[in-house]
């Protein structure tokens, strides 16, 4: 090149560049303020383009601007792993092999643990494996009360509390989040039971709403700052959750002030006007529109597709309607797929193998412990030394409980099985007999178990069990439909599989049984008084094995608390006892007739004991609590009070306890349940170790919500804090008076 155009060409390259950075959009600039970056970059939009972004390009996928550089977004199941790679547009798995990832407890486990830290550990290691997926929302976590045994789902949620739920989603989701992954806390809200989920009309009071349903949602919204929420299928007071101008526009976005982006359940939305007006920013799902099969372009038929840009041309729905949708969405795009600051990730590594194996060892509940003869120790934990032949059965030993289930189904690297991990303990002192088959049916579609085979398989198993020294009996739910699992409830409360009679023969040969329940529900348990050692095990995910080997063993002392009551017969529950239109409905509507008193509010209020109470697990250690004392008996309205109480380990082995406060209120002029949990803490204690334990109390622990004045009210008058190491289990009082 001559020397003349050399310089020429320097000097358009030069000023190229300038002009480059001179105009470097402040959308692009991270350093600029996000709202100015979300301003910037809506200003650059065309209609269409901001269409686009609310709804879905196919199954797990939303569009970006792709003319602006601004990347699409990622969602993925959610809520215990990082699920399987699902084809572009069907519903099949894409078979992908480097998609195998840490499947984590469920979350009844996690929340059974009582530890925010682990939730806190889970969130993070989840959301490390969901960034090196390159995943930007993980559709999870779910708080859904547990207002029943029989909802297929309660598996997914975090039990019965709306105080135990809302300490511990938080964490999780700042954990997940912290990976530049956003969370999606499902399904807002009152999505309590799978049968007619699509559909049904909940009519509930504003009491019951406030204090009992809304809470985990607005902890996760307020302290958690999740940045995606997930609309529900049902509909709440005639309107569906998913556009609803109540739940969405009043309570989520103007109360609770989010500033992040509602998403439909896959299929939840219903109505182009309503979704543009009432709340819903961006539309997902499967054949949505009256669609029944798959087509290139049934994207472009959704609500808020084509029809939404013809009636925000037509003027029928505002143009603000779309700028606000379009800027909560890239909001998170920002805070998510163009954060250039968020770490990489990591998949399946040993630090989220431990993870997982913590919260199920912490998570699993000893419900009983008993001696076998008169005089001897309980059988738990077991002495090796003692049995030469230990005999399991069940097919929940041997059984993947990571498949089925629905959308929380996850393809786990690794999943050690309760046989498995008995095996690496035990070694060949283990035999096994499946004792019965289930089979395995998903959405209906049931595998038949004839009659025959399972006679064949139950007197196998009492065969074997009569000649073992001891039963490991490993049973319980699955993820079968009408089980544990999505778009369906369960049919009856006792065990499937005709479990029942095969634990009853086999008691009536060997009475040594250690039974491990394996479920996200209670179940009925008409043998609980003869089998000695009961375990409540939950799902436990790629590392459940040697978690329940480690408890069962000894290595890990339980600490597990119960995160819902276990009704003793299906009818003690407060949803179930109102009959029909309290729970499932007439198929178009239901109200929730026990109101406010969900779960042990229920129990101990009307006095119906349940057969293991909310907040209950056993040790292998004993535990003694002082006499709490309060710091002051009169408490004005501006003022705090702390309640103190000492607790020791006086066993022989190391534990943790879960000292548990719960507040009574003595006289008010609205009925309130019997008491309420308002704090806890999980102490580790060695032998012979004493702790103290402090809780804080406030007006805002005293409150219940007035539905004449819409907010949340103290009464003055007497109250008690009570210190349990369950709902029942209450070992110390302090009496104080709320003075005004
Ligand atoms: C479930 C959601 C899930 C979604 C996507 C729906 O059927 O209710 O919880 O996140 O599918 O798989």
């Amino acid at each position: 090149m001559k020397k003349r155009n050399l310089i020429a060409a320097c000097a358009i390259a030069a000023l190229t560049t300038m002009s480059i950075q001179a105009q470097t959009p402040i959308y692009l600039d991270k350093n600029q303020p996000i709202e100015d970056r979300v301003q910037d970059a809506l200003s650059r939009m065309t209609l269409e383009e901001k269409v686009a972004m609310t709804h879905a390009q196919s199954k797990f996928s939303s569009p970006g601007v792709p003319r602006l550089g601004i990347p699409e977004l990622w969602w993925c199941d959610g809520p215990h792993g990082v699920r399987a790679e699902i084809e572009w547009n069907s519903w099949g798995y894409a078979n992908w092999t480097n998609d195998s990832i840490t499947a984590f407890p469920a979350l009844t486990c996690l929340a059974a643990t009582w530890n925010p830290e682990l939730s806190y550990a889970y969130g993070d290691a989840l959301g490390a494996e969901a960034r090196y997926r390159k995943k930007d929302i993980i559709l999870g976590p779910g708080v859904n009360m547990y207002r029943h045994p029989l909802n297929g789902r309660n598996f997914e949620y975090m039990g019965e509390d709306p105080y135990l739920a809302s300490i511990m989603v938080v964490p999780y989701i700042k954990g997940v989040q912290q990976n530049g992954v956003a969370t999606s806390t499902k399904h807002y809200v009152l999505n309590d039971q799978e049968k007619w989920r699509g559909h049904i009309n909940v009519e509930i009071s504003d009491r019951a709403l406030h204090e009992i349903y809304l809470p985990p949602f607005k902890a996760a919204v307020v302290d958690g700052e999740g940045w995606t929420i997930m609309g529900a299928y049902n509909k709440v007071r005639g309107q569906h959750a998913c556009h609803n101008e109540l739940l969405l526009n009043e309570i989520l976005k103007n109360d609770w002030g989010f500033d992040g982006v509602v998403v439909t359940d896959w299929g939840g939305a219903h109505d182009t006007k309503e979704a543009a007006l009432y709340g819903l920013d961006v539309e997902m799902g499967s054949y949505t529109n009256g669609l029944t099969s798959e087509s290139d372009f049934g994207y472009n038929d959704y609500y808020l597709a084509d029809p939404y840009l013809a009636m925000l041309k037509s003027g029928e729905v505002p143009m603000s309607t779309v700028d606000d949708k379009a800027s909560r969405i890239l909001r998170l795009i920002f805070r998510t797929a163009m954060n250039p600051d968020r770490p990489w990730g990591s998949q399946a590594t040993p630090e989220h193998a431990a993870v997982a194996r913590t919260v199920g060892e912490e998570g699993i509940v000893l419900l009983r412990n008993e001696p076998v003869a008169k005089k001897s120790t309980p059988l738990l934990p077991l002495d090796a030394s003692k049995y030469n032949k230990i005999l399991v059965v069940g097919e929940n030993a041997s059984r993947s409980l990571t498949q089925g289930g629905g959308s929380s189904e996850l393809k786990p690297k690794e999943e050690i099985s309760p046989l498995a991990g008995l095996q690496a303990i035990y070694g060949n002192k283990i035999s096994y007999a499946a004792g019965y088959k289930a089979g395995r049916s998903m959405y209906g579609n049931v595998e038949i178990i004839t009659q025959a085979v399972e006679d064949s398989l139950r007197a196998e198993a009492v065969a074997m069990a009569k000649d073992a020294d001891l039963v490991i009996y490993v049973g319980g739910l699955n993820k079968n439909h009408e089980q544990d699992c999505e778009a369906g409830d369960r049919i009856t409360y006792s065990l499937p599989f005709a479990q029942d009679q095969l634990i009853e023969e086999i008691l009536a040969v060997n009475p040594n049984m250690v039974m491990t329940l394996l479920s996200g529900n209670a179940v009925e348990m008409p043998w609980v008084n003869r089998v000695p050692a009961i375990l409540q095990s939950w799902y436990l995910g790629s590392q459940a094995g040697n978690a329940i080997a480690n408890v069962l063993s000894g290595a890990v002392n339980p600490s597990g608390k119960l995160p819902f009551s276990f009704p003793k017969k299906l009818e003690d529950n407060g949803a179930i006892h109102f009959g029909e239109m309290s729970y499932p409905g007439d198929s178009i509507n239901q109200t929730y007739l026990e109101d406010i008193l969900v779960g042990y509010r229920w129990h101990d209020t009307k006095k119906i004991p349940a057969l293991y109470p909310f907040g209950y697990g056993l040790s292998y250690t004993i535990f003694e609590y002082s006499k709490p004392e309060i710091s002051t008996n009169k408490l004005l309205p501006s003022e705090t009070a702390t309640v103190k109480v000492k607790v020791r380990n006086t066993g022989k082995v190391a534990g943790k306890e879960v000292v548990q406060l719960y507040i009574s209120d003595k006289k008010s002029s609205l009925p309130r349940p019997e008491k309420e949990l308002k704090g806890f803490q999980k102490v580790d204690l060695q032998p012979g170790e004493e702790k103290e334990v402090i809780f804080t109390i406030t007006p805002a622990e005293l409150s219940y919500y007035d539905d004449a004045r819409h907010e949340w009210v103290a009464e003055p008058g007497i109250f008690e804090a009570l210190i349990g190491a369950s709902s029942t289990d209450i070992k110390g009082k302090a009496r104080f008076e709320l003075v005004f």
